[in-house]
């Protein structure tokens, strides 16, 4: 009799010590969950919008490896991050948060100039309408713009970044931005050329050889969608 009644007092200890671990569990959570509500953005890679084997001077392997490893890592690693920071205890450091929004940054960037890259690849390379007049109006001549987008490429060889040529609404006119990572843009930018200048770009194929590169890269410029960019971002200003 006095042993049915220990056990069952154990069973209720036990019972009530669960319970307590449970709820103040939920308290944690309940506590800690800073941004749990925001609903997740599914994020997938886009397909690569030409022939991988018909680009010159860049190969299937490089160009495949280069969509498949790094940006489609950079779309699943913002997935990830964006769990994180769903996740992030309502009492975590402010740099706890802004370690992860840096991140967010970086993937995001990379993720959209991927996609603008290789969208304006898989053409012939000769440039033509009104992306040829803005160009020829807003730096003198075809060549002169040219030669400071290669050289701003250059610029980059040995290290990594993006050359972007890009419209400025402010002042209704393009540049050619410098960026020596994803984070590094136009502040009101909109990317109508981009040119990707990490070493996973070229290195499989051309080595060091970053000029090389560069000249591959033009020859697959595709400046039919450039064109659409610079129509769609500058409008009747054109
Ligand atoms: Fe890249």
């Amino acid at each position: 009799m006095l042993l049915e009644w220990v056990n069952r007092m154990t069973i209720s200890r036990r019972e009530l010590l669960t319970s307590a671990a449970l709820a103040g569990g939920a308290l944690l959570l309940g506590a800690g969950t800073a941004n749990s509500a925001i609903p997740p953005v599914s994020y997938q890679p886009k397909p690569l919008p030409f022939n991988p084997t018909k680009l010159q001077g860049i190969s299937e392997k490089l160009i495949t490896s280069h969509h498949d490893k790094n940006y489609a890592g950079a779309v699943k690693r913002l997935g990830a991050i964006q769990e994180k920071i769903r996740q992030l205890s309502a009492d975590a450091a402010p740099y706890q948060m802004g370690a992860l929004k840096r991140e967010e940054l970086i993937a995001m960037n990379s993720m959209i100039l991927h996609e603008y890259y290789f969208e304006n690849l898989g053409g012939d390379g000769k440039a033509g309408g009104d992306i040829a007049n803005a160009i020829n109006s807003q730096f003198g001549t075809h060549e002169d713009w040219e030669h400071e987008f290669r050289l701003t490429g250059e610029s980059l060889s040995g290290g990594s970044g993006w050359v972007i040529l890009a419209y400025s609404p402010r002042d209704k006119r393009m540049y050619n931005s410098w960026s020596s990572d994803h984070t590094q843009t136009l502040a009101d930018g909109k990317p109508i050329l981009v040119m990707d200048m990490y070493e996973h770009a070229y290195q499989m194929d051309h080595g060091a050889d970053a000029k090389a590169y560069i000249d591959a890269f033009f020859k697959n410029i595709n400046w039919e969608e450039v064109n659409r960019r610079i129509v769609t971002a500058a409008g009747k200003n054109l």
